[in-house]
């Protein structure tokens, strides 16, 4: 398929935290139908480096910070004049710099597992609440909640007079079924659906569609760090397996195709058959 017959030919599509993993897969798949992707994220030469490949935009940008946000939508809406789609993709598990944490999760679901195979209460308990500073705890949610209600702010200031335009935001299984040891994101993932759903709502009259995708667990840099998890996480998805990047880049490219055009406030899930219900 070439750029003029995808798609999504002629879109302007922003994607946060698009250096690497889903987002950059979702960049790629955008690109072949058709888009010109903006990519952000942290460090600009990472940005560049896949912008160059792409032959889209490249942007430093930190989603938490507010000015910074506002910045580079100005520069996108002086630049091409319009934004037909926004991704907000960035996000940290907040465990990537405490391995001895996944470690010790990984542990204790271990023994509890055997305790219960063994008909016996469980003999040890995940307590990693009590070693969570104020600092990750809000750390893990201002990149997720205050990244995609920036964002969003921001693209609205450009969707909004267009009167068109689509948001996809990142949710996640974890933001409806939980998860022991993962209380900040579990709770920044819940909060993405949330944000969705009002959004839907508050943008339905200006023709902009909201709509969040909660991967399953899926193979990229932030599921790496789970390390010995990894394995019985395959094991415990029906499909039997951790999904690819594309298994989430083509959702994304459903949603923001004139196809879903019906579709606001939902919340698609590929998972591998984990939960059948979000
Ligand atoms: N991989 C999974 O299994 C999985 C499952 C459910 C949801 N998700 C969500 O999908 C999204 C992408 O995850 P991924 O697996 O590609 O992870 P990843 O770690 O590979 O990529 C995340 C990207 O976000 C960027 N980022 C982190 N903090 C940022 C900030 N403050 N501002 C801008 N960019 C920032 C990182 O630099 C990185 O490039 C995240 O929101 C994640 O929570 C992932």
């Amino acid at each position: 398929m070439t750029p003029n017959d995808g798609r999504l030919t002629g879109k302007v599509a922003l994607i946060t935290g698009a250096a690497r993993g889903l987002g950059a897969q979702m960049a790629r798949r955008f690109r072949d139908e058709g888009a010109t992707p903006i990519i952000t994220d942290l460090s600009e030469a990472d940005c560049r480096t896949l912008a160059d490949e792409l032959g889209g935009d490249a942007y430093a940008l930190d989603v938490t910070d507010s000015a910074a946000v506002t910045e580079v939508f100005a520069k996108v809406a002086a630049n091409h004049g319009r934004l037909d789609i926004l991704v907000n993709n960035a996000g940290i598990s907040g465990m990537e710099d405490r391995p001895e944490e996944v470690q010790r999760g990984y542990d204790i679901t271990m023994t509890q597992m055997a305790d219960s195979m063994a008909g016996n209460p469980p003999s040890v308990f995940n307590d990693v609440t009590l070693r969570t500073t104020d600092d990750e705890w809000h750390r893990v949610l201002a990149v997720h909640l205050d990244g995609t209600f920036f964002c969003t702010r921001e693209a609205m200031r450009i969707m909004g007079p267009q009167q068109a335009g689509t948001i996809i935001n990142l949710g996640s299984i974890m933001g409806t079924s939980g998860g022991a040891g993962a209380a900040a994101y579990c709770a920044a993932k819940a909060g993405i659906l949330g944000l969705t759903r009002s959004h839907a709502l508050e943008f339905v009259a200006q023709g902009i569609r909201v709509n969040a995708i909660a991967p399953g667990w899926i193979e990229t840099a932030m599921t790496d760090a789970l390390g010995p998890m990894k394995p019985l996480i395959s094991m415990q998805t029906p499909m039997g397996r951790m999904g690819d990047a594309d298994d989430i880049a083509w959702a994304a490219v459903y949603l923001a195709s004139d196809e879903a055009k019906f579709v606001t406030g939902q919340v698609l899930s590929p998972n591998g058959g984990w939960t059948m219900s979000q």
